[in-house]
């Protein structure tokens, strides 16, 4: 690296760190280094995420329709649910990107997520992983995560300053846990679908959020990568609470473990919820999902 990029890495940094002084106050949290000005979620009465009559329209058609839901800390939670039923909706509208025209969400007993930005709802700890995996194509495997270990201080910026040791752990453990250790020093643009989506959510996890939002994580994997991804799902839960929102009811059986509750939604509400098995044999869920 030439002094020159460093020296440009440096002033960027401290740009950064200039805008989000101005931003926020100058109040950062010690652990992650993330702003406070958000708030922190106080999660002593047991509950994560707590929604309450939740009503969105988009010109007339009530895509989330009196919607109450609550995610006990560390839980892991399926929803799943037909086409059109709000699930991608109900997500919107947790982190902060569609506002509802009436009800109540809640981070922990204390955050009305209702009053919070999109990144304020990331900085008070709530990870979203959509659908479409979102790395730097042209990065290694190790350099995404580096960058969101980094907090997101711009590509150029995060790549120049050293890790701490600890952040160097904390890598070493994120590509055990993503199936990637050997991947390292791979071009991330050239990983299979799979891969990249493990990726991502490895540069979730980098983030240490409390709650993990996963818009259909496993469309479009092999059936080996999507037990593999149950498997991760499975060794996160109770460290951090997880809402899984899924079509493929053999991965939301093994997430399960025909012992957890799942919850249908269907047209903007809560159709049933209960254990697969037991919602797999509601007659009404059968008619508007299971059945077709
Ligand atoms: N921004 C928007 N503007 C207009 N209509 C929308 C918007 N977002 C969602 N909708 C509508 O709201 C309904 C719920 O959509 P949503 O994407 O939440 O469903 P879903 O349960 O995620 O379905 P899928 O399983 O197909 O992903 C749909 O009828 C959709 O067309
Ligand atoms: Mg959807």
């Amino acid at each position: 690296m030439t002094p020159d990029l460093m020296e440009a890495g440096a002033r960027q940094r401290a740009a950064f760190d200039a805008r989000q002084q101005a931003a926020h106050g100058g109040s950062f949290s010690k652990a992650s280094g993330r702003p406070v000005r958000a708030g922190v979620p106080d999660f002593a009465q047991g509950v994560a995420l707590y929604l309450d009559d939740v009503t969105v329209s988009f010109d007339g058609f009530k895509a989330l329709n009196a919607l109450s839901l609550a995610i006990n800390v560390g839980e892991l939670r399926c929803i799943i649910g037909p086409n059109g039923a709000g699930k991608t909706t109900m997500m919107d509208i947790i982190t902060g990107k569609t506002r509802p025209d009436a009800g109540r969400v809640f981070f922990g007993s204390n955050i009305d997520l209702l009053r919070l930005t999109e990144p304020e709802v990331a900085q008070v700890g709530i990870g979203r992983k959509f659908q479409k995996p979102t790395v730097y194509e042209q990065l290694s495997v190790l350099q995404n995560l580096e960058l969101s270990l980094r907090n997101d201080r711009g590509v150029a910026a995060s790549l120049f300053a050293r890790l701490s040791s600890t952040q160097n752990d904390r890598l070493g453990e994120l590509l055990t846990l993503i199936h990637l250790k050997t991947e390292a020093h791979r071009t991330a643009g050239l990983l299979s679908h799979g891969q990249k989506q493990w990726l991502e959510i490895g540069m979730l996890l980098a983030q240490d959020p409390k709650l993990l939002l996963l818009d259909e994580p496993v469309a479009g994997m092999t059936d080996e990568e999507t037990e593999r991804t149950a498997e991760l799902f499975l060794t996160l839960e109770g460290q951090h609470s997880l809402v899984v929102v899924e079509h493929d009811m053999k991965f939301v059986d093994q997430l399960t473990e025909g012992r957890k509750k799942v919850t249908v939604l269907h047209e903007g509400r809560v159709l049933a919820d209960g254990l697969l098995s037991e919602v797999q044999a509601n007659p009404e869920v059968v008619e508007v999902y299971l059945g077709r």
